[in-house]
């Protein structure tokens, strides 16, 4: 196999990749390196868009699985699903995401904590646990078994915490642990575990609209160093980056793209 064509033989799983955003951008990643893909949310219009644009331009295997993350056993029907197409699962991408809207933490309605919770935490927790069985017994893959990658958000780090998305700030620290917490728990079974942490970036979560953006970081004072707001294809490189054998001994680790936004509380 070239260098061009690492993923060929291997099955990537991402979820969250019905909008316009970053699970969409992976998918033409992947599918570029020559993955098959399963393509997961709860939007199967978006889906049924992210394939179509997948199946003109690359000759890959592609499978939709509209199920919700954060229910259980949806997740269990799509690992049926996935096993009776495919035999392996080398990548898995936990990128579905809600920011729930804007609030404190503290005066965050119920219902908003648990749905954030539940989607953004719960939900790849849900799909982690129900895939990592089948990554641990993929031994003939060497010297990786599987890769996952959790998109988590700079408002999960502490230079990031951010006031204004209280639950979905916490909700994404806690997903930065389980990257932690599995690198720990897998990395004897050679999967690697790690997190991408975006800043601020044109998606469908911010109505793909650059001036709610900078509105948003003038009322909280923010600055980016590299002053620009982040395209969806460059957290799909570092991703790809992430699957890469390039990148084969490096798990637990958070890659923060956020321009510098993090570093800037000392602003010129
Ligand atoms: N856009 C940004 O600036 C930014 C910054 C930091 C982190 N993020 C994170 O990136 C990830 C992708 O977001 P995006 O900006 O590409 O927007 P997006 O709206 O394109 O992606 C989120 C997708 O998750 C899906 N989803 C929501 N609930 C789900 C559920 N229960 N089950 C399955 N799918 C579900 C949505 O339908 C949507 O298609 C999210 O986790 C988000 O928190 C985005």
């Amino acid at each position: 196999m070239s260098e061009e064509d690492f993923l060929k033989g291997k099955v990537a799983l991402i979820t969250g990749a019905g909008g316009g955003g970053f699970g969409r951008e992976m998918a033409k990643a992947f599918a570029r390196k020559g993955a098959n893909l399963v393509i997961n949310d709860i939007n199967k219009e978006g889906l049924e868009q992210t394939r179509d644009i997948i199946r003109k331009e690359y000759d890959v295997e592609v499978l939709i699985v509209k199920a919700d993350i954060s229910d259980s056993g949806q997740v269990k029907q799509m690992v049926e699903r996935v096993f009776e197409k495919f035999d392996n699962l080398f990548l898995l991408v936990n990128n579905a995401g809600i920011d729930g809207g804007l609030y404190t933490s503290l005066k965050a309605k119920e219902e908003i904590y648990d749905k954030v919770m539940a989607v953004n935490l719960k939900g790849a927790w849900n799909v982690t646990k129900a895939f990592f069985k089948q990554m641990r017994r993929q031994k003939h893959f060497t010297p990786i078994a599987g890769k996952i990658i959790n998109i988590t958000s700079c408002a999960g780090t502490p230079n990031g915490t951010n006031p204004y998305l209280g639950v979905y700030s916490a909700s994404k620290a806690g997903l930065l642990a389980f990257t932690r917490l599995w690198a720990l728990e897998l990395g004897a079974n050679n999967i690697t575990v790690n997190a991408i942490s975006p800043g601020v970036f044109l998606t469908p979560i911010y109505n793909n609209d650059p001036k709610l953006i900078r509105d948003f970081l003038k009322t909280r004072g923010v600055k980016i160093p590299i002053n620009k707001i982040g395209e969806a294809k460059w957290v799909a490189d570092v991703a790809l980056f992430l699957a890469s054998p390039v990148a084969d001994y490096i798990t637990g680790q958070n890659i923060i793209l956020d321009g510098g936004m993090t570093i800037s509380i000392n602003k010129l």
